[in-house]
């Protein structure tokens, strides 16, 4: 990385007041192809009303076999550069939030600067569960009021559906993969990320968890044979520390802004539960409008969640000049975190964005002389190749140099 805001503070910024964080650019990628609650129930020993009345979710998204976190991540990062109307070599930090990354190393950021068309950027994982979106975004605000980054890209972008086991009724209804995206950018002017909440708790460390795979206990026939590659979860207990976390580190970002629940226009919570967020509304004494909710069209999707859903909401008019919002989350960990945002951008400018950006025009670096297996676990193949759905052939995962980027934003 070399520009020149990095490691110094702009003396003209400085001498004006102090640096804010504003979002400029959002935006969001989800997969096609739809796996409704009556797929599942072809599957595990489930049923619709169960899946809703529990839940709220009525169906998600499954990325096809081309499709990675890396892929998803780009097309949504690049709807939100395109909201800010800046290009792609602009960013100077890419953070992108997973629990499901490419490989263990290199980063997906990485893979994703690349496929964004991006030279410049410094460009790092963030590894916090369902909170990754909210610890990149209040991570960001900090490099930018620290005077180290004019634009940052931050990204949440999740492919669960390859890590779940389709055996456990209790796990493989609730996640859905997608992405979505924000830019932050400095400006000397009032608004942007105000109080900023984060927690962790490592006493839930083992109530969500993937056990198998890492240094502790790596992957083996063993570890395989034990199903130890897919997300396993207590339900109950991290229902109870989400119904109580949201609700307590969302008023500490308020109180932290200097304001009052009643101060903030939408909550913009992890996607997680209806009824979490219920309980969460019922617990900062407000009524539902003034939480947003698309958990019924995605389930959860993890670090995606928050960006997806805050995408959502400005496009579809929830949120204005001035109005403040907070996003909060919770995930493994137990990790939580919130952000009150005064909104300072056109809702306007991120409509378009996505038929401006469009996912065939990414590319993503594959891999030189390695043979790829076919990513999508069996017991959804076979829900997969129903006739009129989008199912790209394998061969689409070919090694070698990514192609040209073709997209719109590309220099
Ligand atoms: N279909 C039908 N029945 C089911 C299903 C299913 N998919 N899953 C469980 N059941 C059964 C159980 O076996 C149980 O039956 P039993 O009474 O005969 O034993 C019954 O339904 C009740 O099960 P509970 O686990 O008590 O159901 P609960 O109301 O707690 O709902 C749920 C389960 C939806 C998982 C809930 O606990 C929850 O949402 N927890 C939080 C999960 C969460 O938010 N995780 C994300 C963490 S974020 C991250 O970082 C990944």
């Amino acid at each position: 990385m070399s520009h020149e805001l990095n490691g110094t503070r702009p003396a003209a910024a400085a001498a004006k007041g102090p640096i804010r964080a504003h979002v400029t650019g959002w935006g969001r990628y989800v997969p096609s192809q739809i796996l409704s609650n009556k797929d599942l129930e072809r599957m595990v020993d489930t049923n619709d009303e169960w899946i809703v009345s529990r839940t709220g979710i009525r169906e998600r998204r499954v990325a096809a076999a081309h499709e990675t976190t890396a892929s998803m991540g780009a097309v949504a990062g690049l709807r939100a550069i395109h909201t800010a109307g800046i290009d792609p070599d602009d960013i100077d930090l890419i953070l992108l939030a997973t629990l499901t990354p490419d490989y263990w190393m290199p980063s997906t950021a990485a893979l994703v600067k690349e496929a964004i068309g991006n030279t410049r950027a410094a460009a790092m994982d963030v590894a916090a569960a369902c909170s990754g979106f909210v610890y990149g975004f209040a991570t960001a605000q900090a490099w930018i009021s620290a005077g180290l980054a004019k634009h940052v890209l931050v990204i949440g972008a999740e492919l669960l559906t390859r890590f779940l086991d389709y055996s456990d009724r209790s796990t493989c209804i609730l996640f859905g993969d997608g992405a979505g995206a924000a830019v932050l950018s400095a400006s000397t002017e009032p608004g942007g990320a105000l109080g900023v909440e984060l927690t962790t708790e490592p006493q839930g460390a083992y109530m969500i968890w993937l056990p198998a795979g890492g240094a502790k206990s790596p992957p083996s026939a063993e570890t395989i044979a034990r199903g130890e590659h897919f997300i396993r979860m207590e339900g109950k207990e991290t229902y109870r520390f989400a119904t109580k976390t949201l609700a307590s580190t969302a008023l500490e970002s308020v109180r932290k802004s200097g304001l009052e629940p009643d101060d903030i226009r939408l909550f913009i919570p992890h996607q997680a539960n209806i009824r979490i967020i219920e309980a969460v509304a019922k617990g900062l004494d407000l009524s539902m409008d003034r939480m947003y909710t698309n958990v019924d069209k995605y389930g959860n999707t993890s670090a995606a969640s928050v960006p997806i859903a805050m995408a959502e909401a400005v496009n579809e008019g929830r949120v204005d000049v001035g109005d403040r919002i907070t996003i909060v989350a919770f995930g493994a960990g137990f990790t939580s975190g919130a952000v009150t945002i005064e909104w300072t951008a056109d809702p306007a400018r991120g409509r378009d964005a996505d038929t401006k950006v469009r996912p065939e025009d990414v590319h993503v670096r594959l891999p030189v002389d390695w043979d790829s297996v076919d990513p999508i676990p069996p017991a959804l193949a076979e829900i997969m190749a129903r006739p009129g759905t989008v199912n790209p052939p394998l061969d689409d995962v070919v090694p070698g140099e990514p192609e040209p980027a073709s997209h719109p934003l590309a220099r």
